[in-house]
Parts: structure tokens; sequence; C-alpha cells
């Protein structure tokens, strides 16, 4: 085995709260559509997806080092939200957790002198900067724009292109760490 059992705990535990971002992800972007905030729906199910891209990189990482990676069962995710802003802090708060727990895993790769798996977390650092920067940016929206009626029209009507902008300069990055 390429990794350590405490590594490929502490992966799977990983896996587990990716599984629990892609449907709360599904789950806001459900309560978006219900409420007729298309352009957030289209955000979050999109974020959903990425999620998964997330939960599977763990997966074959695992796979591939000779250990085994668990799927998941997940709890029933929040499903009520107060507001489109409430929407947009719980999934910053959500982002905020993961950025803990990668940092986490980064340490653990540390003292174990895990070369690889270290080397492996660095694409979720970076992923991270870019995710919290991604939900920052909308919720500075309601500062700039406000919280009216029309306000809110207006940045639900503006996130495909807030999210094509930094999409754009994460395939930059990316690129730079292949
Ligand atoms: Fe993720
Ligand atoms: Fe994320």
């Amino acid at each position: 085995m390429r990794i350590s059992s405490q590594m490929e705990k502490a992966i799977n535990d990983q896996i587990s709260y990716e599984a629990s971002a892609i449907n709360a992800y599904v789950a806001m972007g459900s309560w978006c559509e219900r409420a007729g905030y298309e352009g957030s729906a289209a955000f979050f199910f999109e974020q959903a997806v990425e999620e998964n891209t997330h939960m599977l990189k763990f997966v074959h990482y695992l796979n591939n080092a000779g250990a085994e990676a668990i799927i998941p069962a997940t709890e029933k995710p929040e499903s009520k939200f107060d507001s489109l802003e409430a929407i947009f802090q719980a999934g910053l708060n959500s982002e905020e957790t993961v950025t803990k727990l990668i940092n986490n895993l980064v340490e653990i790769a540390e003292n174990e002198k895990d070369r690889a798996t270290y080397l492996f977390l660095q694409w979720f650092v970076s992923e991270q900067v870019e995710e919290e920067i991604l939900f920052q940016t909308i919720l500075q929206k309601f500062d700039i724009f406000g919280r009216d009626k029309l306000a809110i029209y207006q940045i639900d009507q503006s996130l495909a292109s807030i999210r094509s902008q930094i999409m754009a300069k994460k395939q930059i990055k990316n690129n730079n760490l292949q």
C-alpha cells in the first residue's frame, strides 16, 4: 500500500464531505429553482457537478494507491433558506469548512512525509482559494447592488458571468499546475 491507513481514513472522510457538498448544492439549486432565481439555480447545479469531480478525484486517488475508496451514505441536506444572500453565505461557510479539512489532510501528509499525497493535495489547496473567492465575490454583490427585489434580480442574472470569469482564471492556474 502506498498510503498509510490514517491517510486512507482521512481521505475517505473527505470523500464523505464532498458527497455531502454535492447534495447540499443540489438542494440549494432546487430552492433557487422553486423561488424563480434561475441564474442561481444554474450556478448551484453547476457547483454540484464540480463537487462531484472533487469526490471522484479522491476516489480515484485512493483506489490507485492500493487503498479502498468508501462511497458513503449522506445526511439529508438543508433545504430551507431565508434568502438568496443566506444561501450564498451557507455556501461560503461550507467552502471554508472544506478549506480547513484540506489543510488538515496536507498536515497529515507532511507529518507522514507522504510526498505523493502532499503533491496530489496541492490542486485542492488552490481550488479552495478559488472556491472561497467565488462565493465572496457573489456575496459582495449584495453590498454593491443592494437587497431590494430589482437588485437581487440583477445579482441572479449576473451569476453566469461571475462564474465564467472565475472559471477562466482557474483554468489558467490548473494549466500551470499540470
Ligand atoms: Fe469540493
Ligand atoms: Fe467546493
